[in-house]
């Protein structure tokens, strides 16, 4: 087998954390999987361990082991030692790549996902890579609510987990008093309702005495509804991924017998041979030929290039007409059309295509010291893409254990917040809300390889790929128009024209200006007086004829940036009225926006100023024709925005620019 060169570098570490072994199983098999959530010290991992015990899910004499290494330290025994003891073997099993406990009781299996107390948790949680049915939140009845016990609950809210049993372990701390547990009850289910999650089971509980764990307690007869297991039991699994729309996620092509084989994994929906499939974000079509699926554990392998040889080898070509693959398979298709299909790409039926975009709105929560930054790149990773990204605004914070929002816009996002962002990728991405299609609506931001927060999508629009598909037949005759430039960019092209005295500030604030907006991830250029008089209008003068020409060339060069989709600060004195009008003219022939700004400052403020000497040449007659004092200052008459360089620092003045501009560059999403 041979496989595509030049597409493969980097990428095992980003797929072994999208797909570790856990996630790739027959759906049918599935035990239930149980995150167990909450504050330090509250007893998740004794009340693991009880579980463990009560359900005979421990290797036989692991307790007695146990307690005997505990009487020759001298310790008492603890149910805790217990998990601790088979992470460690766990540890040791090199074949094992997340840690799964399982457990079973009367009505099914189970596996509990990231156990407590280890240090990757909320990262875990974050990539979704130990996505789980159910969680238990466990809240100490001697410490009550802790800013934890939220923040777990909040993630779990965001994580889309609705099943959730919260247990009030350690009632026998508290005299297993019902007036201590229905307080912490009260107080907890206030915080669920503002998450809205509403009607979830609250247990009290002692673990380490055995109490509601597996048989129902003799000490707390005030409780009469369901023990822990009883609960887990009750608990019917989350819709299933497989009624979602088709999203099949490409990890990699390879080339064998002359076939490519697309490999990759069915994260939501159904996919048959003879479906037609869409390829985002190429848009291109073609059909299902053949299902290729290949042992269970050799799967695992299709992370990285290190074991690709072997998978093929034992390739288990199992295809028939009208094979059917679902959600959770991991699976190579070849295809009837060959098109060009790479990593990243994501196929969907045509009818239920995903959303294509480089710009989109989230709820990021953050969970490293480092705090986010606006302007700063950051690596994107959702499902089995990887694209830069820049954080283009906040426009929300919320503190995740308080709940307590900030409409201010900010421009950091800080450990445990939750802001409401705009995000803008460096190339085309394919998402979907997180409502609609969980899979494809989670992402990660990852920064210098470590992950920093995750993420769910909102507001992306749907659109009719039918549409544009048929557009796409004619896709080399046709010219790239502003609107597609504008939905990559996110933002369309204009031209921002300065007009001012000499010293007023053009030049400072259309720098200022040009970085503002390039932080944000825009395209930018300034075109200034004094570089552009270097070259393109290097052989004119000042004379009114040669600034008419001057403004001339720059108003043509400027349109033409503007169509290509940069956003083209301009800082040049163009005293005349005409010459303006004329740029304007120019510009919306272009079909650019023009957008005229008066840096204003008297005159006797500039030649106080006098940056270059330039006044004082021209007062004592060294220079002719220079404007203001022996040429005339047109001001204008109706600019889209004036800015008071004597009144208002640099910040403010390019405050004031941005406030009305902003919302005129930006796309209609
Ligand atoms: S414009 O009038 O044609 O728009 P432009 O902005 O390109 O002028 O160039 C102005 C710059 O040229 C000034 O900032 C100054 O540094 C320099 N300059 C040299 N001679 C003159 C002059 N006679 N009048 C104005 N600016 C001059």
């Amino acid at each position: 087998m041979t496989r595509p060169k030049g597409n493969l570098k980097g990428r095992s570490t980003s797929e072994s954390e999208s797909y570790p072994v856990s996630a790739i199983r027959s759906p049918i098999s599935t035990p239930l999987r149980v995150v167990f959530v909450g504050h330090v010290d509250h007893g998740k991992s004794t009340l693991i361990g009880r579980i463990l015990h009560d359900t005979g899910s421990l290797p036989e004499g692991k307790i007695e082991e146990i307690k005997k290494a505990c009487a020759a330290e001298g310790m008492e025994f603890e149910f805790a030692f217990l998990l601790d003891a088979l992470l460690e073997e766990q540890k040791q099993n090199v074949t094992i790549d997340t840690t799964e406990i399982p457990f079973r009781t009367a009505r099914r299996r189970y596996a509990i996902i990231d156990a407590p107390g280890h240090k990757e948790f909320l990262k875990n949680m974050i990539t979704g890579a130990s996505r789980a049915d159910a969680a238990i939140l466990v809240i100490g009845a001697d410490e009550g609510v802790r800013e934890q016990s939220r923040r777990h609950g909040y993630l779990l809210s965001m994580l889309g987990i609705r099943n959730l049993i919260v247990v009030v372990n350690k009632m026998d701390l508290v005299g297993y008093s019902e007036k201590r547990f229905r307080e912490i009850e009260q107080d907890y289910r206030k915080f669920l309702q503002q998450l809205g999650l509403n009607a979830h089971t609250f247990i009290p509980a002692s673990a380490s005495e055995g109490e509601n764990v597996a048989r129902s307690s003799m000490k707390m007869k005030w409780y009469c509804a369901a023990n822990v297991l009883e609960a887990l039991d009750l608990l019917e699994p989350q819709k299933s991924d497989v009624d979602l729309p088709l999203r099949f996620c490409v990890q990699d092509v390879y080339r064998f017998d002359g076939r490519r084989i697309i490999a990759g994994r069915i994260e939501t929906g159904t996919l048959r041979v003879g479906d037609e499939l869409i390829f985002s974000p190429a848009n291109k079509s073609s059909v299902v030929a053949t299902i290729e699926r290949w042992p269970q554990v050799i799967l695992s392998g299709v992370e990285g290039s290190r074991r690709a040889s072997s998978t093929v080898t034992q390739r288990d070509s199992s295809t028939s007409p009208g094979m059917t693959v679902v959600a959770g398979d991991s699976i190579g298709i070849t295809l009837a059309e060959q098109i060009f299909v790479e990593r990243g790409y994501v196929a969907s039926h045509q009818n239920e295509t995903p959303v294509e975009t480089n710009r989109f709105h989230a709820d990021l929560f953050w969970i490293v010291r480092e705090p986010l930054r606006i302007g700063h790149f950051y690596d994107l990773r959702l499902a089995t893409q990887e694209v830069k990204c820049q954080i283009v605004s906040i426009e929300q914070v919320m503190d995740s254990s308080t709940l307590e929002k900030t409409s201010d816009a900010r421009e950091q996002l800080q450990r445990n917040e939750i802001g409401r962002l705009a995000i803008q990728t460096r190339g085309p991405l394919v998402i979907d809300n997180y409502d609609r299609v969980p899979n494809l609506g989670r992402f990660v931001i990852v920064d210098d390889g470590k992950i920093c927060g995750g993420g769910t999508i909102f507001g992306g629009v749907y659109t009719d790929r039918t549409v544009a598909k048929s557009k796409n037949i004619f896709w080399t005759e046709e010219k790239i128009t502003a609107r597609e430039r504008a939905l990559r960019t996110g933002h369309r092209g204009a031209v921002i024209w300065l007009t001012g005295l000499s010293g007023a500030g053009k030049s400072t604030i259309a720098q200022s200006l040009e970085r503002d907006l390039f932080h944000r991830g825009m395209h930018t250029y300034v075109l200034d007086g004094d570089n552009i008089r270097h070259g393109l209008t290097s052989n004119l003068g000042f004379s009114p004829d040669d600034r008419m020409e001057n403004i001339r060339r720059v108003s043509e060069v400027a349109k033409l940036m503007a169509d290509a989709g940069t956003v083209v600060i301009t800082a040049f004195i163009s005293p005349y009225r005409m010459d303006r009008r004329r740029a304007r003219e120019i510009a919306l022939e272009g079909n650019a926006e023009f957008i005229e700004v008066f840096v204003d400052a008297p005159l006797e403020v500039c030649e106080a100023r006098d940056p270059k000497n330039l006044y004082k040449k021209a007062r004592a007659g060294e220079i002719r024709e220079f404007t203001g004092i022996d040429a005339p200052y047109e001001a204008p008459d109706d600019p889209e925005i004036v800015v008071h360089t004597d009144q208002q620092t640099v910040d403010e003045s390019v405050a004031t620019i941005l406030e009305q501009l902003l919302s005129r560059l930006r796309t209609e999403e």
